[in-house]
């Protein structure tokens, strides 16, 4: 587990974040995705790692799988692996979830 600095997410709570809706926040300077998925939440690079399409214009597939809206890699949030199979891989980001409270871990 890396060291991080946590940052509370101040746009929305747990309940209130849409549920299977890529969106896109700011913590500090850094563009950070975030969806809800089966009751979980997952935080991500906003940026596709293929040509820096903003992912929160892209979806979720049946499976869960984050969909790039430019030329539809797929990507698991939970864990950035390509599962479409390109090779790159989607930074992601430590998420707790403290009294309906986002907070992000971003690496000092
Ligand atoms: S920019 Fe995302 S798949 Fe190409």
């Amino acid at each position: 587990m890396k060291l991080v600095n946590w940052h509370k997410i101040v746009e929305y709570t747990f309940n209130s974040l849409p549920e299977a809706k890529p969106l896109e926040v700011m913590v500090g300077e850094k563009r950070i995705g975030l969806v809800k998925k089966q009751d979980k939440i997952l935080a991500y690079a906003a940026l596709c790692p293929h040509a820096g399409a903003p992912l929160c214009d892209g979806w979720l597939d049946p499976l869960g799988r984050l969909v790039c809206p430019l030329h539809k890699y797929r990507f698991d949030p939970a864990n950035g692996r390509n599962t479409s199979g390109e090779g790159y891989k989607l930074y992601t980001y430590q998420l707790e979830i403290r009294c309906e409270e986002i907070w992000v871990g971003l690496p000092l």
